[in-house]
């Protein structure tokens, strides 16, 4: 598709960033003045307690360090700051699973942080640099905890509530956190469901740091109660005053770890600061959604993920505008519920991930014209490339042919947007992330760092740092450097390498193209195939696998393991996928299932030993084989899976 839509001249006029020259103006000034450009911003969006002596500090690189000695608040940034003028202004707009509508002011939410901050610090001691371990439902105590977390200086790590006891554990024992705050359960598709069992059973089977779970009630289900460890938020926080000043932070203190797969079979923390992350979340919410006054914001994500961190919490609340939470899912009870929400709240922008656009599109194409969704401006897309269809429903029947869409790239090591469309400036080219947003430099390049010509696939780097960029693996500064920056440099200085491949076409448009590493996107969360595989090893019977994604019709891409049998003919395909699958689910999740498997006699390896991935993953979906396979030690093997795959 190479259509153009220009951005509504109507909604343009007003935007914040209004034209592509106001877009340059900002980019040159950037590329210009790197530092003026931050400085500016700095100074005008945070609220600093005490100044930073310096905008950034590249001495010990790639260890960046920006606005070194500032001093300020995360939770001070969030709320505090717009008490003057929006107490009474809706914060959160709470919506739960059966249809349950709570309104948290400003006024409200100060309060409940506060209640809550004196809760982990007066009842468990928490205190700045403890880690915190969260593993909750999409609820309002799960904002108050993060706030109230930030506001003692002590950093959350938020674990997503589809991961087992397993991972679970795995997180809390990595961050050596020092408590749990976790709920009951709650609601899915008017059912509950449960989450404190899966905390019990993480701690049965490590996890001794911890000091204490705090469990919020959400579903009133019944729950086992371990005496001594266990403590009833419900029951504390009331006795609890809602004045707890905030600790004045450093702008390189760490503000959270969020776990994310990576090449190997171990999740990797990573690691925010504080200024950098909350700059770059607030500007990027006022530039990308061209936030304006009186907004009501959505975005689909689960705090669990990085896109509820920025895009739900962080970004909207120090934008001071209202940010919808909601408990559900889009499709119940029926496919409209997501468009019945953006008609009841008045919702202005809309952000989901294309997974969730293909399956509202499939299951209810003309849903949205049910409703009046004529408040939406822009809507959103994160997390995997979107196709030409979906992306075309959603302008035409979603947006109905007004809204700007923006296709944010970006990942959980950038803390926010890094190239995206700007809905008042950028003339848009479907399913296309388009250009590096102001202050960002993104070029695509080889792996030594030659830039790759125009119309052919290449590495996504960003080659200088942004505010927001990880500031380190948790426990492990080795692999951080290794992860991410490889070997290329650039005027000397080390390159962020993202993982993810992309091309860039002659009008300058860049095109996300998928991971280049073993990582797979599934319905748009990242898994790593190592870990994968580190899961499946625990089944007896199998002596090898090797899983790759395979493209699927709503997810993006499912997930597909080959598995070579210790015994050949000792079991059925399905046998093997149910048990694999119960590993799974007990070592990751239910996040983590296969989709298919294929029992095959062996895998394609080099004389060295090396699984050749990439042919399993052109096998998969269909493609000829066209790479080099005279270097494998049985190069007749290919055929054979090939074989096997077809008539499967
Ligand atoms: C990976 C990051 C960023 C929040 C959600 C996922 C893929 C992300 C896009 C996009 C194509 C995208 C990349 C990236 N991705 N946004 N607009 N177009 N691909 O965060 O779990 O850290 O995953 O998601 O492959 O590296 P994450």
């Amino acid at each position: 598709m190479s259509e153009i839509y220009n951005p509504n001249p109507e909604f343009a006029k007003d935007a914040a960033i209004p034209s592509m020259d106001a877009y340059w103006a900002l980019q040159n000034k950037a590329i210009e003045d790197y530092d003026g450009f931050w400085k500016g911003f700095a100074d005008e969006k945070i609220e600093w307690l005490a100044p930073y002596d310096k905008v950034l500090d590249e001495s010990d690189a790639p260890f960046y360090k920006w606005f070194t000695n500032g001093k300020l608040n995360v939770s001070n940034q969030c709320i505090d700051r717009h008490l003057d003028t929006k107490a009474d202004q809706n914060a959160i707009i709470f919506e739960g699973d059966k249809g349950d509508v709570e309104h948290i002011t400003y006024g409200q939410l100060s309060t409940r942080v506060n209640k809550m901050a004196n809760l982990l610090k007066n009842e468990f001691g928490v205190k700045k640099g403890d880690r915190v371990v969260l593993y909750m439902p999409m609820i309002p105590e799960a904002a108050y905890a993060m706030l109230a977390c930030t506001r003692l200086g002590a950093i959350h790590s938020i674990v997503f509530g589809g991961f087992s006891s397993e991972a679970l554990k795995d997180r809390i024992e990595d961050a050596e956190a020092k408590i749990v705050i976790t709920a009951d359960g709650a609601f899915r598709k008017g059912k509950p469901y449960m989450l404190k069992n899966v905390v019990d059973d993480a701690l049965a089977q490590g996890g001794k740091s911890i000091e204490a779970v705090l469990v919020v009630k959400r579903n009133n289900e019944e729950i086992t109660w371990v005496e001594g460890r266990d403590h009833s938020y419900n029951e504390m926080i009331d006795a609890q005053s809602d004045v707890c000043p905030f600790e004045p932070m450093d702008s390189e203190d760490p503000l959270f770890l969020l776990y994310t797969s990576g090449s190997t079979g171990k999740p990797k923390g990573v690691q925010h600061s504080t200024a950098g992350y909350i700059l770059w979340a607030q500007m990027t919410m006022e530039w990308v959604f061209d936030l304006r006054k009186d907004d009501v914001f959505w975005c689909t994500a689960d705090i669990g993920w990085i896109t509820g961190h920025t895009y739900i919490i962080y970004g909207p609340l120090a934008a001071g505008t209202t940010t919808v939470m909601f408990e559900g899912v889009p499709t119940y009870p029926d496919a409209g519920r997501a468009w019945k929400m953006v008609q009841d709240h008045n919702i202005t922008q809309f952000y989901t991930a294309p997974t969730a656009i293909r399956l509202l599109h499939k299951t209810g194409e003309d849903e949205p014209k049910k409703y009046d969704l004529s408040k939406l401006r822009v809507l959103g897309t994160v997390g995997e490339p979107i196709d030409p269809p979906a992306w075309k429903w959603y302008y035409e029947v979603v947006g109905n042919s007004k809204c700007a869409i923006v296709d944010t790239y970006w990942q959980t090591e950038t803390g926010g947007h890094m190239i995206s469309p700007l809905p008042g400036a950028t003339p848009i080219k479907p399913a296309c992330a388009t250009f590096a947003l102001p202050g960002i430099i993104a070029e695509i390049i080889e792996e030594d760092g030659t830039p790759t010509p125009v119309g052919e696939k290449g590495f996504m780097c960003i080659t200088r740092p942004w505010p927001s960029m990880i500031r380190n693996i948790w426990g492990d500064p080795e692999r951080f450097k290794k992860a991410y920056f490889g070997d290329c440099k650039k005027d000397e200085k080390p390159v962020y390498f993202t993982g993810d491949g992309a091309m860039i076409d002659e009008d300058g448009y860049i095109t996300i193209t998928g991971r280049t590493d073993d990582v797979i996107n599934v319905s748009g969360h990242r898994i790593g195939t190592a870990e994968i595989e580190a899961a499946i090893k625990n089944v007896d019977s199998i002596a090898v696998s090797a899983v790759v994604g395979k493209p699927h019709e709503i997810k993006g891409e499912g997930i597909f393991a080959y598995i070579v049998l210790k015994v050949e003919g000792s079991h059925s395909t399905d046998e093997m996928k149910s048990e694999i699958n119960a590993v799974l689910k007990k070592e990751i999740g239910a996040i983590a299932l296969c989709d298919a498997i294929s029992i095959v006699p062996d895998v394609p390896k080099t004389r060295s030993g090396k699984i050749m991935r990439r042919i399993l993953r052109s096998i998969v979906k269909g493609e000829e084989i066209t790479q080099d396979t005279s270097t494998l030690e049985d190069p007749s093997i290919v055929g054979i899976i090939e074989k096997i795959v077809k008539e499967a």
